[in-house]
């Protein structure tokens, strides 16, 4: 077929695309900020994670494509975090494959994506609460740097004894559910503050505040049994679900996005959202995993979890994009002319603080190496949306939307479009003297 006619047929699809995403704003210009609109519940209200993408949005998105797209069947997400698009791709019995670097996140993930056993499980949590209130731990179950420095002692046991009960439990699908309802309860107990996702030592009032581990378990637990049933409700809704499990083939993987990992199939979709900028400066996805972690036992989310993920606190975030600033210059070489909004942002910050330019530089270097990959992973023709934040670095705007899709364009990509929202109440990191916070995020439409 002639090359000039499939680019105009291509060019006929993204119109309709774009024409069918603006319709959503037409009547109120903050459609997609979402106020008051978006609720994580069912399986979106199973984790508390940072940065969190809003459910109804990227499942708007999704239909959106499909109607101009409809043999979509596969998503892909690299930097999937909590599995807000695999739940909505779940929703919609696509199938999902994520990634992502941190343990916390997969194990959230593979929670989501089932099964879905209600009856059994109201049976195996009524077993391990009896099991929990019978037993008081004399000893503590786990071991790491700065236990006591995170954890009463008192809690300490009582988390001890959940750990204990939770790894007495012979299924594993039941196991990874009560971890993660484990998970949320170590972030209610230790002995870090709350407001941040930073590791932060609470004051003596706050820590005297810390409630019961195991009331706050059960309460924990039995709120995830109910999100789970609600998410199983929802895919029998919509026709998703067969003998208690999604229809939709999920897998899931602990996968270093820079790093090469083809898959055997092309995808069809592409949703994500990846950090906005080095996890020390930004958001520490990592350190917010810390704790709750080293309550978990690795095995059951992943037998080929590296244990030295959890050496020190700062291990995942080092890992992370823009964890390591080494060979910042050739970084930089390699970078030039690549992004002409990339080149002038490092000249601004230049004049400001030349020492910042490593974290920015570093970090879209490694940005720049995952979106190689993934693109790598896509079929031709497939639509990707980027869920994207601006933050600034010496109070200088870092425009990670033009530098994203001038990067991708680089490589051969094509601009759809772009949305602007407001976010109404995204936690992000705190003011401090490299980065600060921002209160819009863009939603970067490309195709391959
Ligand atoms: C903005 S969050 C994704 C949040 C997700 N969209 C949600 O709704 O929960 C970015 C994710 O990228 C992950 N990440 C950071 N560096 C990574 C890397 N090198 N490879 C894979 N994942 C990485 C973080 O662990 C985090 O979960």
């Amino acid at each position: 077929m002639n090359q000039a006619l499939v680019r105009r047929e291509d060019l006929n699809v993204d119109n309709t695309l774009i024409q069918n995403i603006a319709a959503y704003s037409l009547q109120d210009a903050s459609y997609w900020s979402f106020k008051g609109r978006s609720k994580r519940n069912h399986c979106h209200g199973l984790i508390q994670y940072p940065a969190m993408m809003v459910p109804e949005m990227q499942g708007e998105l999704i239909d959106a494509i499909q109607s101009v797209d409809p043999n979509i069947t596969t998503v892909f997400d690299p930097f999937v975090g909590s599995g807000t698009t695999m739940g909505e791709s779940m929703m919609r019995g696509l199938d999902f494959v994520g990634h992502d670097i941190n343990p916390l996140a997969i194990l959230a993930c593979e929670v989501k994506s089932g099964p879905l056993y209600v009856k059994k499980l109201n049976d195996k949590i009524s077993d391990l609460l009896s099991a929990i209130e019978l037993s008081n731990s004399n000893e503590v179950a786990v071991n790491f740097k700065g236990i006591d420095k995170w954890f009463l002692k008192e809690i300490q046991l009582e988390l001890s004894s959940i750990y204990l009960a939770i790894k007495a439990e012979p299924s594993k699908w039941a196991r990874k559910i009560f971890w993660l309802a484990l998970s949320n309860t170590v972030r209610s107990t230790c002995n870090s503050r709350s407001s941040t996702y930073k590791l932060h030592i609470k004051s003596e009032e706050q820590i005297e505040k810390i409630g019961s581990a195991k009331v706050i378990f059960k309460k924990n637990l039995l709120k995830s049994f109910e999100n789970i049933k609600a998410h199983k409700e929802m895919l029998t809704k919509n026709g998703h679900l067969k003998r208690s499990k999604s229809v939709s083939k999920v897998s899931i993987k602990n996968v270093d996005a820079k790093l090469r990992k083809k898959s055997k199939q092309k995808f069809d979709l592409l949703i994500s959202s990846p950090p906005y900028g080095d996890n020390s400066t930004t958001v520490t996805y990592g350190q917010f995993s810390y704790l709750p972690l080293q309550w978990i036992d690795l095995s059951d989310i992943n037998e080929k979890i590296d244990p030295s993920i959890l050496s020190y606190q700062n291990a995942i975030d080092s890992s992370s994009l823009g964890g390591s600033l080494k060979e910042s210059e050739d970084k930089r070489l390699k970078l030039i002319n690549r992004s002409s909004s990339l080149d002038i942002c490092i000249e601004k910050i230049l004049k400001v603080n030349p020492e910042n330019i490593k974290k920015l530089v570093s970090f879209v270097y490694d940005l720049d190496l995952s979106l190689k990959n993934a693109i790598d992973e896509l079929r031709d023709n497939a639509y990707m949306i980027w869920t994207l934040g601006n933050r600034r670095i010496s109070d200088i705007e870092v425009p990670l939307d033009k530098i994203m899709r001038e990067l991708l364009e680089s490589r051969g990509c094509t601009y759809v479009y772009e949305i602007e929202r407001t976010i109404p109440s995204k936690r992000m990191a705190s003011r401090n003297q490299i980065a600060s916070t921002m209160g819009k995020e863009s939603v970067l439409i490309m195709r391959r």
